[in-house]
């Protein structure tokens, strides 16, 4: 199915606390140069005393003043994520409750697909376009609550930090295509969540994340391609006629394994991870707002946004000519 929408805005939230490589060899056995060479994350940021909803806000004011609109415009929250304040209420209605609309008629409901929330909501929110004017989606995490500061095979790997986008009606054509293959065998799962303060956390320990990785390394590339490809031949495309692809930030090598399976010039994938690390349903949205701010997104430019997660789940977003958004910096 494709839908016409127009990007209107969009924004980010980085974390208060920037962590390297070399303060988490402190902490655990392990060198910035093995963790470079397997994934090329460098640093990640990670929250003080913010959580998912504070996050979630900051980057949707960001959203909302690039895309010149008044918070009571909005009529739609969408949340990804899989580390909400609380279970309930949503980090959605926190969300319109820290926007000060808690008086004004909106649907705000939080999204689960793991890594893939932000493409599972972004789905939504263009299927919402016809009853609905600006809808707000937020990709937002603090996987800091649910990692094992010990556990040098995960921790290495995720952050903290939230992005934002702002859709409306326009003539923008999305083609979307999501996808999950229930897994019951455990290999991405966390159990609990409690805020972290200086890398320690308090949870029980098989409440933390756990992940058989080279187990999710090759689902990664596998579906990376296949959801690519999919959208790809909804809209009639070749990768060719594609300009910027934005992945879900999880490793460098899985990024390059699908480029290389793909005959695809690495230079065509936006990649932050380096300075963020795997920020779950974060990822993309963040990526996608500093893609913008890099001026590497222009209203003729096609995009394809794509991601995977726990669940299992994936998917990806082929953005046909992006629409005269404007994003902040
Ligand atoms: N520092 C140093 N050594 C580490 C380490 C770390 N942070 N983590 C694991 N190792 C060790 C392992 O213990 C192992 O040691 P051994 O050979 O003595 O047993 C060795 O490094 C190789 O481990 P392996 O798991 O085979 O490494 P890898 O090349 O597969 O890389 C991942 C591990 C996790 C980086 C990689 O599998 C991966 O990125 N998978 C996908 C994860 C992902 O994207 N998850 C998020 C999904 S949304």
């Amino acid at each position: 199915m494709n839908n016409q929408v127009k990007i209107l805005g969009c924004g980010l939230a980085k974390a208060q606390q920037k962590i390297t490589n070399f303060d988490l060899e402190k902490r655990v056995e392990t060198s910035d140069e093995w963790i470079v060479q397997r994934t090329g994350i460098s640093s990640r940021y990670i929250t003080i005393d913010e959580n998912t909803s504070d996050l979630a806000v900051r980057a949707s004011l960001q959203a909302i003043e690039s895309a010149h609109i008044q918070n009571k415009d909005i009529d739609v929250i969408l949340v990804a994520t899989m580390t909400p304040d609380c279970l309930t209420p949503s980090t959605a209605c926190l969300v319109q409750a820290k926007l000060g609309l808690n008086d004004v008629p909106i649907f705000a409901i939080d999204i689960n697909a793991a890594c893939s929330g932000f493409l599972y909501a972004f789905q939504l929110a263009s299927d919402l376009i016809n009853r609905y004017q600006k809808i707000l989606i937020i990709g937002s995490e603090t996987l800091s609550k649910m990692l094992n500061w010990d556990d040098r095979s995960t921790c290495v790997l995720f952050g903290d930090g939230a992005g934002a986008m702002i859709i409306g009606q326009g003539s923008s054509q999305l083609f979307h295509y999501a996808n999950s293959e229930g897994d019951l065998s455990g290999v991405l799962k966390a159990n609990g969540l409690t805020l972290t303060q200086n890398l320690q956390n308090q949870i029980p320990i098989d409440q933390f994340l756990t992940m058989q990785g080279n187990d999710v390394f090759r689902f990664a590339v596998r579906v990376l391609k296949e959801s690519i490809e999919n959208v790809l031949k909804q809209a009639h495309l070749t990768i060719d006629d594609i300009d910027l692809i934005i992945p879900h930030q999880a490793n460098y090598r899985i990024i390059n394994h699908v480029a290389k399976r793909m005959k695809v010039d690495i230079s065509k994938f936006y990649m932050n991870l380096q300075e963020f690390g795997n920020t779950s349903a974060a990822s993309i949205p963040i990526a996608y707002a500093q893609a913008h701010e890099a001026g590497l997104i222009d209203e003729h430019k096609r995009v394809i946004l794509v991601g995977f997660g726990s669940g299992l789940t994936y998917g990806a977003t082929l953005i046909d000519k992006v629409g005269g958004e404007e994003c902040v910096k």
